[in-house]
């Protein structure tokens, strides 16, 4: 008895922990130490589970087999986590992301067998069985989603823009819904007898999480990343309910809660509504104007750190590119020198700029950068017509006009940094790629824009040896 007061205990503590974790991850200068701790709560509550937890009397069994998984995931995270590339981390992120969908999946499998309890049959119409089949539905939709949105993010996936495939997704979300109600309308029964259904569910689940997140594309995929997220936390809850675990419920909770804060933040980002999200309509569809009229002007590193050292007023863009380039510690050494030099240089941040949410703020932070030099979008906007320079690092959808002008465009609707109402615009970048978007951007062509082409880590380097040597 004492031992289940002292697990019931372990679990508030552990909640305690995960809840001051998270909001320690609000801020990048306590986000590391977040981590740890709600790290230390995770452990807490899986070591008093493993010697604390008892089912009709019975602790737990297979010991043995639980610590040598323990061990095995722990050494693979270690290793992956460690290994990855700074660019790669929204491919980890998502991959991790559906890992958990996936476990809270394999729950909903392993425990529906057991509803019965020893018993001969036993009522589907339960609180239970409405956990386990919603746990089993939407962590399967986030796994095989996820999987998707891994390889989209890595390149492997393209997107699949068929007109009529958002009312297939509506028609298979309202196929599965009836089949939940159809499975729980079976009274009284040897759940082993319906298991055959619990498998058409899954693989229902896992179609439905991969039509969901083909159709997206483009600049629309932060959206549906917080949304897989949010699924992940709610299926692991459901698991928390199931079990009655008060650790796992809180988890899940704060997880399905902040990932659903978080998609509402993207869909404001991106100017979409939430049922777009749901039913996987996105985006205007049409292919934005691709071939633009102008001519692109070029600009030396010397006119640039000439131009740069007498600006008052300057606002450094940073985008995907400057991740890739891994340039951020030369974009502090460039803004310190500009700022020794009198001039005003601050950061205006997208929320969708890079490839995952947080991308820029936590790619600056690295590098030291104030976090009161990182102004967001909406706040900086206004101000770009009085800046002198917006120097564009690495970004490219988050400052395309099209999103404002261009009705036809996949990207029209989303807010963007007004980099063209600048004085002057500087576009570091090594070409004429195109973003994430895959569209072409008129503020390249634009009259007070100049560009310089280059990696942008060597770019930078030599455009701070030119504002040294001034
Ligand atoms: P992007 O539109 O992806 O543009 C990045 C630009 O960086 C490219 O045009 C590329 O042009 C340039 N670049 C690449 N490597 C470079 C290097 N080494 N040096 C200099 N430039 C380099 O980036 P963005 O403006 O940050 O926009 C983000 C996009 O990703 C949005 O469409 C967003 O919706 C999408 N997305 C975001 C997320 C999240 S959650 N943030 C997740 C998935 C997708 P060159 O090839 O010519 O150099």
């Amino acid at each position: 008895m004492i031992g289940t007061y002292i697990l019931e205990i372990s679990y508030i503590i552990a909640s305690v922990f995960f809840i001051f974790g998270l909001k320690m991850l609000s801020h990048p200068e306590t986000a590391r130490k977040g981590n740890i701790v709600a790290a230390i709560g995770m452990v807490l509550a899986i070591v008093f589970t493993i010697i604390f937890h008892k089912k009709d009397g019975q602790s737990i069994g297979n010991v043995g087999f639980i610590l040598a998984a323990l061990l095995v995931g722990t050494v693979i995270g270690w290793v992956v986590a460690k290994r990855v590339k700074m660019t790669a981390m929204p491919q980890l992120v998502s991959l991790f992301n559906g890992m958990g969908g996936f476990c809270a999946a394999l729950i909903s499998l392993m425990e529906f067998p057991h509803l019965a309890h020893g018993a001969a049959t036993a009522p589907v119409l339960t609180g239970e069985v409405l956990s386990i089949l919603i746990g089993l539905f939407i962590g399967s939709v986030s796994f095989s989603g996820s999987m998707i949105a891994f390889g989209k993010l890595n390149g492997n996936v393209g997107d699949l823009r068929i007109k009529w495939l958002k009312y297939v997704n509506i028609g298979m979300l309202l196929i599965i819904i009836v089949f939940i109600g159809f499975i729980m309308s079976k009274g009284d029964v040897n759940p082993l007898d319906i298991m055959p259904l619990i498998y058409i569910l899954l693989a229902m689940s896992l179609f439905y999480g991969v039509l969901f997140v083909m159709p997206i594309g483009g600049a629309d995929m932060p959206v549906v990343i917080s949304l897989l997220n949010s699924f992940t936390g709610v299926a692991a809850a459901t698991g928390g309910f199931l079990y009655s675990n008060q650790a796992m419920l809180t988890g899940g909770i704060l997880v399905g809660s902040a990932g659903t804060i978080l998609t509402v933040l993207m869909c404001k980002a991106m100017n979409r509504s939430l049922l777009n999200v749901v039913v996987g309509v996105f985006g205007g569809g049409g292919a934005s104007a691709d071939q633009v009229d102008g001519s692109i002007r070029e600009i030396s590193l010397s006119d640039s750190a000439v131009l740069l050292s007498y600006s008052q007023k300057v606002v450094i863009v940073p985008g995907y590119g400057l991740a890739v380039a891994q340039a951020q510690h030369l974009c502090h050494e460039l803004e310190k020198l500009l700022e020794e030099k009198g001039a005003e240089v601050r950061y205006a941040i997208h929320p969708v700029a890079g490839r995952m949410p947080g991308h820029m703020n936590v790619l600056l932070a690295e590098a030291d950068v104030s976090y009161d030099k990182l102004i967001e979008m909406d706040d900086i906007n206004s101000d770009l017509p009085n800046t002198d320079v917006v120097v564009i690092i690495g970004a490219n959808d988050v400052v395309n006009p099209a999103a404002e002008n261009d009705p036809s465009s996949p990207i029209y609707g989303m807010p963007i940094i007004q980099a063209h109402d600048a004085k002057n615009i500087i576009v570091m970048k090594r070409g004429m790629g195109k973003g994430y978007a895959a569209i072409e951007n008129v503020l390249f062509f634009n009259e007070k824009t100049r560009m310089l082409f280059g990696d942008a880590k060597s770019t930078l380097q030599k455009l701070v040896a030119e504002v040294k040597s001034l």
